[in-house]
């Protein structure tokens, strides 16, 4: 069975983590979302997995190489002919449809495959979804969540009993919802999908193909129960953390192993060489990277803290994403809800309140007390 996996995205809402990493490498409690992806996609039987890389396409390249957990892993970039006399204007990503097209002859005609947006954490059963496929023979089963809100996504109005999706509305309004079962963004697709794309356009398979595939009752759906978030926003990112975090309770680190006298509360996770200072505080909902270095006095509760972070002493951090190396001084504060973008440095004394962002390898010395972006 092959896969595609919706890769090259530009993850605007994550941004300013984003600017620095595609979203798909986003760790998710240690370990890259799109490593959590290509296991499962192992243990269910797939041997070839076809990467549609656009942003970030040399990170994911370097992430992956051409084999991983025992599968091929191939590339398949978006990039398009553009201005080529015009050196500013970029290559023009090809959309969530557009890369299935352009991944043509690496899907093959003869088989039916899974494709995936890559910014989903689940622990939906691909081979079931593929049996559902089999079963309805339309050109796509479309796996189907329930969310309380479904205004953010796709949403179908779905027949119980013959599977079809009889009709595909993106991102509705609250009232025009016709059901709470969402596009949960995994597909299973039969080669003819490729009829339905044009080639070498930006395309959204959820706007310009799946309503057509409902009107000739070719679309249909495979309800689905148990984890699914979509990671695009900081706070469901963040979210992704805490339910991993909590399915992984017994993972929390022997006390012995940092200073005296430190607090912990489950659940937490810390990485490889990281340490922690005496009389420190860390949880509930910590997750701190390999090689972070905590000093004394700090407190750190709801908070992923990336990979080579030097957190100084008697700081205090809440509910925030910390990027990659960032240097935190002495006797700073971080509120909720804040991003701090990767090689950033904020000075000794610094409070930055609810909802601040800083820019990667900004260096931050005087406090913010509003909400906003430092570039
Ligand atoms: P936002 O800018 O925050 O909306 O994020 P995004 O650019 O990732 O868009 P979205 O969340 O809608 O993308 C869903 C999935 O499709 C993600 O896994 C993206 O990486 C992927 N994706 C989105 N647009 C493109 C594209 O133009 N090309 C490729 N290859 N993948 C894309």
């Amino acid at each position: 069975m092959k896969a595609l996996i919706l890769a090259g995205g530009f993850g605007t809402r994550l941004r300013p983590l984003s600017c620095t990493r595609p979203k798909i490498l986003f760790p998710i409690v240690n370990k890259p979302l799109l490593d959590l992806t290509l296991e499962r996609l192992s243990k269910s039987g797939v041997s070839e997995v076809i990467l549609a890389v656009n942003y970030g396409a040399e990170a994911l390249k370097k992430h992956c190489g051409s084999s991983k957990y025992g599968m091929k892993i191939l590339y398949s970039e978006d990039r398009i002919q553009h201005d080529s006399k015009n050196i500013f204007s970029p290559p023009r990503p090809l959309g969530t449809g557009g890369p299935i097209k352009k991944a043509e002859n690496l899907l093959g005609k003869d088989e039916s495959f899974l494709v995936l947006n890559g910014d989903i954490l689940t622990d939906l059963d691909y081979r079931a979804l593929m049996q559902s496929h089999k079963k309805s023979s339309g050109i796509a089963t479309i796996a189907l969540f329930t969310v309380k809100d479904p205004s953010r996504y796709g949403v179908v109005k779905f027949n119980e009993e013959s599977f079809q999706i009889t009709q595909f509305f993106e991102k509705p309004s609250r009232n025009e919802a016709p059901s709470n079962l969402i596009n949960a963004g995994i597909y299973a697709l039969n080669p003819k999908i490729f009829n339905y794309i044009p080639k070498a356009k930006p395309c959204s398979i959820e706007r310009e193909v799946f309503p057509k595939l409902a009107s000739e009752k070719t679309l249909f759906g495979h309800p689905f129960q148990g984890l699914w978030i979509d990671v695009g926003k900081r706070e469901d990112y963040l979210k992704a953390n805490m339910l991993i975090l909590e399915s992984q309770k017994e993972q929390s680190p022997q006390n012995q192993m940092f200073g005296a006298h430190i607090k912990t509360r489950k659940p937490i996770a810390i990485g490889e060489n990281a340490s922690i200072g005496e009389g420190s505080m860390i949880g509930p909902y910590v997750v701190l990277g390999k090689n972070v270095n905590v000093g004394m006095n700090v407190s750190i509760q709801n908070s992923v803290v990336f990979p080579g972070v030097i957190i100084s002493d008697l700081v205090s951090i809440k509910g925030t994403v910390i990027g990659e190396n960032v240097f935190i001084g002495k006797h700073v504060q971080i509120g909720e809800n804040c991003i701090i973008g990767d090689g950033a440095v904020i000075e000794d004394n610094v409070t930055l309140v609810n909802g601040v962002t800083v820019c990667p390898f900004k260096t931050v010395s005087e406090s913010v007390f509003e909400a906003r972006c430092l570039m």
